[in-house]
């Protein structure tokens, strides 16, 4: 224990952790013309030449459009405690302004009641990246009735599944949309507008306060947005390597977290642009307490000073001497906790629980194989920052839920299906699934913990 009032609490105090695996609809469900789906910014991309690394259009790849049964009983089998998955908008609402889709609103409904038959929780993320193109054609989150529409979708939503699920998650990553996707163009909707894609942050923010409200008026259970979190290392203990990695710390964490969790935007002054496109009202709406705040954490960030010709205020570099994954992402579970220490100091009791809505890493893995992938460097991974997560409970700090990223490989984005993230390997020509060695580890730690908890040995 610190004498830190915001880890009062004790790890006594907590309730035992609970476990979750996450995919989402555009990177599992494949079918992108089935059952009167409309289209999303993703289709655009995976459609555009070249957009997309190895040319896949998410299809079949593990075609959870058809095969959501296998999915539940695979994450049913590993003892989660909830599944986290998102909806497909387009397939909801094809096109906007006209009446839902029955078809995919009975069958996301029926996946609500199958994972409640199996005693798994469903947790819905309502928004995983893929917007309804025709709101792109409109100006996408850089337009404010972009978030209208959202919470118009929402409603469709609760009102079809409300009664059932619990949990839901509003908005995944905004910051990737706004600097992946607006900001250099390296996701949908591929649009380089550097700074002036800062209006994109307020007006997903806006669209998490508008749907937390909605679910909470409709009695529909716990809701919580889920940012991407970075631990940010200044290159240099040099004046311009911590000026250019606080800018980026304030680009990628605080933008995002500080209007929910404080109710005020950081000062961007520094970045020469205007003020966010804020209206009286919005940050009451946005930093309306939360039920959790869910975190995605996968590597830290190291931050340099930028060249003198550069259009950015700071450089990102890589980080030497630890192991990588697939992607080359640097491994330090040392950076979660950074990122856990962080949040609890600079929100203290205005932080709720801390769901962590992703972690997780890809390593080079066959496209097929005829038995169990003995993917040593996932486990090791994911026991590293689980550690990380005990570590962290028992030094007071209320992380309330580990979500794997991924139940399954899946079409990661740009990367296609270059990247596999998956605790089951899937075959994306013939959407054949096969856990790893790494599934059945966590099987085995999930039961190993219930069952200490059952004999009163530890939480
Ligand atoms: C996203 C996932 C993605 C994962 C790995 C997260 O930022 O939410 O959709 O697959 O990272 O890149």
């Amino acid at each position: 224990m610190t004498d830190d009032p915001s880890r009062s609490r004790h790890a006594r105090d907590l309730a035992p952790l609970r476990w979750s695996v996450a995919t989402a609809a555009f990177q599992i469900e494949g079918a992108r013309h089935a059952d009167g789906r409309g289209r999303s910014i993703w289709d655009d991309f995976v459609e555009s030449p070249g957009a997309v690394l190895d040319g896949a259009t998410a299809e079949p790849g593990p075609d959870s459009w058809h095969r959501w049964r296998e999915d539940i009983a695979l994450a049913a089998a590993l003892g989660v405690d909830r599944y986290r998955f998102s909806l497909s908008w387009v397939r909801v609402q094809p096109e906007h302004g006209r009446p839902a889709n029955r078809l995919a609103i009975d069958r996301y409904s029926r996946m609500v009641d199958v994972l409640l038959e199996a005693g798994v929780t469903p947790f819905v993320t309502l928004y995983h990246w893929d917007l309804p193109s025709a709101l792109e054609e409109r100006g996408g989150w850089l337009d404010r009735a972009t978030s209208f529409a959202f919470a118009d979708y929402v409603e469709v939503v609760v009102g079809a599944l409300g009664d059932r699920v619990s949990d839901w998650y509003t908005i995944n990553e905004p910051v990737s949309t706004t600097l992946q996707g607006y900001a250099i163009g390296e996701l949908a909707p591929a649009r380089t507008l550097l700074f002036d894609a800062l209006p994109t942050v307020h007006h997903q923010l806006l669209a998490h306060g508008l749907a937390q409200q909605i679910i909470r008026s409709a009695g529909a259970g716990r809701v919580g947005i889920v940012n991407n979190h970075t631990a940010v290392r200044s290159a240099s203990e040099g004046d311009d390597d911590v000026a250019a990695a606080g800018v980026y710390d304030l680009l990628h964490n605080r933008l995002f977290a500080d209007p929910v969790l404080r109710g005020e935007y950081p000062d961007v002054s520094m970045l020469g642009v205007p003020d966010l496109p804020v209206a009286d009202g919005d940050l009451a709406l946005i930093s309306h307490p939360s039920d959790f705040y869910g975190v995605n954490y996968y590597n830290p960030t190291r931050v340099g000073a930028a060249a003198p010709d550069s259009p950015i205020p700071f450089e990102l570099l890589p980080i030497e001497g630890v192991p990588t994954t697939g992607f080359g992402w640097p491994i330090d579970p040392q950076g979660l906790r950074v990122v856990l220490d962080q949040l609890a100091a600079r929100y203290g009791d205005a932080l709720p629980p801390i769901v962590i809505g992703e972690n997780g890493a890809s390593f080079p893995e066959p496209d097929q194989t005829s038995h169990a992938i003995d993917d040593a460097a996932r486990i090791d991974y994911l026991a590293r920052h689980l550690d990380a997560v005990d570590r962290a409970r028992a030094d007071g700090l209320d992380v309330a839920e580990f979500t794997v990223w991924s139940l399954l490989d899946n079409f990661e984005w740009a990367d296609g299906f270059t990247q596999r993230f998956g605790l089951v390997h899937v075959d994306h020509r013939t959407s054949v699934r096969t856990p790893k060695a790494s599934y059945s580890w966590l099987r085995d730690r999930i039961a190993a913990v219930r069952g200490r908890r059952e004999a009163g040995v530890g939480a």
